[in-house]
C-alpha cells in the first residue's frame, strides 16, 4: 500500500514514477518462486479500499479514474520483473 501511495503521489513525474515501479517489480525476482501474475492479485482488493475509503464520493468516474491507474501500475512491476528476469537470463 505504500508503494501505491507513493505511486500516486509521484504521477506528476512520469519519469521516475515508471523507474520506481520497475525497481520495485525487478526487486520481486529475489523473491523465491514468486511469479509476475500475483501483482494481479491486488488488483481488486485495492479497488475495494479505495470504495471504502471515498465511500459515496466513489462514483463510476472514480472507479474508472482508479481502475485505469492500478491497471498501469501492475503492468510496469510486471514490466520491471520481467526486466528482472532478462538480466538474470531466465
Ligand atoms: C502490487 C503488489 C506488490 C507491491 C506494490 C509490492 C511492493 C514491495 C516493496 C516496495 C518491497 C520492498 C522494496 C523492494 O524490495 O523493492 C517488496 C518486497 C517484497 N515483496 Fe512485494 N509487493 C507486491 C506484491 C508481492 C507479493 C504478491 C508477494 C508474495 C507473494 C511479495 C513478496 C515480497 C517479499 C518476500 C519482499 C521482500 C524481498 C526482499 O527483501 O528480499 N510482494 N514488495
Amino acid at each position: 500500500m505504500t508503494t501505491l501511495d507513493e505511486s500516486i503521489q509521484a504521477l506528476e513525474n512520469v519519469d521516475a514514477f515508471t523507474a520506481y515501479l520497475h525497481q520495485v517489480g525487478r526487486s520481486h525476482t529475489r523473491v523465491p518462486g514468486y511469479k509476475k501474475e500475483y501483482f494481479w492479485r491486488i488488483q481488486k482488493p485495492f479497488l475495494e479500499a479505495v470504495s471504502e475509503t471515498l465511500g459515496d464520493r466513489y462514483t463510476e468516474n472514480m472507479e474508472t479514474i482508479y481502475t485505469v491507474t492500478i491497471q498501469f501500475i501492475l503492468e510496469t512491476l510486471v514490466k520491471g520483473f520481467e526486466i528482472g528476469e532478462k538480466e538474470k537470463g531466465v
